[in-house]
């Protein structure tokens, strides 16, 4: 049974204004308050509302190339395994893969990697917009490759999605259904579409059942797969010392899940996430949005992955910024049969449908961390 709670005490306490203050809570948790929801861990106790202040305090004008990859790295990001690293040079920004980071059960061929390499080129793009720098962004040619994101001159400091960059965040709440103006879905989709990347809106609602049907499936075969529960629950964070001291992963209050104890959050999630149960909270979820997003590219290759991160981007900010949420719905993007299903249904030929999001209006969740610009720069 699950219990809702208000929560007073620091551990979620500096949440946005924004933001509701009621997280709920598994019976377990709640049975042992704030000690549970600290976790029991040998470690010294890290503090996650320091580490989220630090994460996303106001942006400085000087030093601006540090400020610029730290707003790279508020990026979304797969599982939030932040594979990246960033090597400031002489007139440009080279984005540079981790392949440490990979998660190759999930995402064997590292598009989910280029995507979030995506993200945060525009991110970084978007931030140099706003302290008044051009740029040029040369994609990376192959699978080992870097993108360079070139400073090419002084421009009118125009960025109107920057503020949004540390605004938005994965909300994988239930939304509320209510419908978006069909202006607002026509805008969206203009500003992240590119001739190399189309933003497919889906809100006709047999479209979306099928849709739907192809996520349970997937996300069925994913919950049966042990290698993919092994790997999933290796980014898991349970609680959020732990995601204060790692400052990656999937922290469990971001997906509206209970806070657990280190030793016990694995064991947990082995009993209590099921496909069927998994099934039910996600069609829901699905259900409860406006529209779904498709992001597809031209090309299936390192480029067209970037391209599709970098429009996803994009979309993501002027969403946020007009007042509304989203969540990944990737699971049939990640399981081939799927995969094929999908870009029949959407008659996208030979492309490859890269994401899916839901979007809509409903409540954020506790923010995820990111490691600081010090621990991901190449000096
Ligand atoms: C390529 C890509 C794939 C993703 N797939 C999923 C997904 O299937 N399910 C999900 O809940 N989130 C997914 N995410 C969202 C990340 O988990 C999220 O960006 C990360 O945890 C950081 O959280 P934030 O977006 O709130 O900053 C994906 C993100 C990217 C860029």
């Amino acid at each position: 049974m699950e219990i809702a709670m208000t929560l007073q005490s620091t551990s979620f306490g500096r949440l946005r204004p924004a933001v509701s203050r009621r997280f709920v809570i598994g019976g377990l948790a709640a049975a042992g308050g704030a000690a549970v929801l600290a976790g029991v861990s040998n470690m010294p106790p890290a503090d996650y509302d320091t580490a989220l202040a630090e994460q996303l305090r106001p942006f400085a004008t000087e030093p601006y190339l540090r400020e610029m990859v730290r707003a790279a790295t508020l990026a979304a990001n797969s599982h939030n395994t932040q594979p990246w690293r960033y090597r400031i040079a002489t007139g440009r920004i080279d984005i540079v893969p981790d392949f440490s980071r990979r998660t190759p059960i999930v995402d064997p061929d590292d598009h989910h990697l280029f995507a979030s390499l995506g993200a945060a080129t525009e991110n970084l793009v978007i931030a140099a917009l706003h302290y008044g720098q051009a740029t040029d962004v040369v994609a990376p040619t192959s699978v080992d490759g870097e993108i360079a994101v070139h400073l090419t001159g002084t421009t009118s400091n125009d960025a109107p999605l920057f503020d949004a960059i540390t605004e938005r965040q994965s909300s994988r709440s239930t939304y509320d259904g209510s419908a978006i103006a069909n202006e607002t879905l026509r805008d969206l989709v203009a500003i992240a579409g590119t001739d190399s990347v189309e933003a497919i809106m889906v809100t006709d609602t047999p479209q979306r059942e099928e849709i739907i049907d192809l996520v349970l499936a997937s996300n069925r075969a994913q919950l049966d797969d042990g290698a993919f529960r092994s790997e999933l629950k290796s980014w898991l964070r349970f609680n959020p010392n732990v995601a204060a001291r790692m400052k990656d992963g999937l922290l469990s209050a971001a997906s509206g899940n209970p806070s657990l104890p280190e030793w016990l959050g694995p064991l947990m999630y082995d009993l209590t996430v099921k496909a069927d149960g998994d099934n039910d909270k996600v069609a829901a979820q699905m259900r409860s949005s406006s529209a779904l997003v498709v992001f597809s590219a031209t090309t299936d290759d390192p480029a067209g992955w970037v391209a599709a991160g970098r429009s996803y981007e994009r979309f993501a900010l002027a969403a946020t910024r007009a007042g509304l949420q989203h969540a990944f719905v990737n699971q049939a993007v990640e399981v081939a049969a799927q995969r094929a299903q999908l870009q029949s249904t959407l008659g996208l030929g030979t492309r490859r449908a890269d994401m899916i999001i839901r979007i809509g209006r409903g409540p954020t969740l506790p923010r995820s961390l990111r490691r600081p610009v010090d621990d991901v720069l190449i000096s």
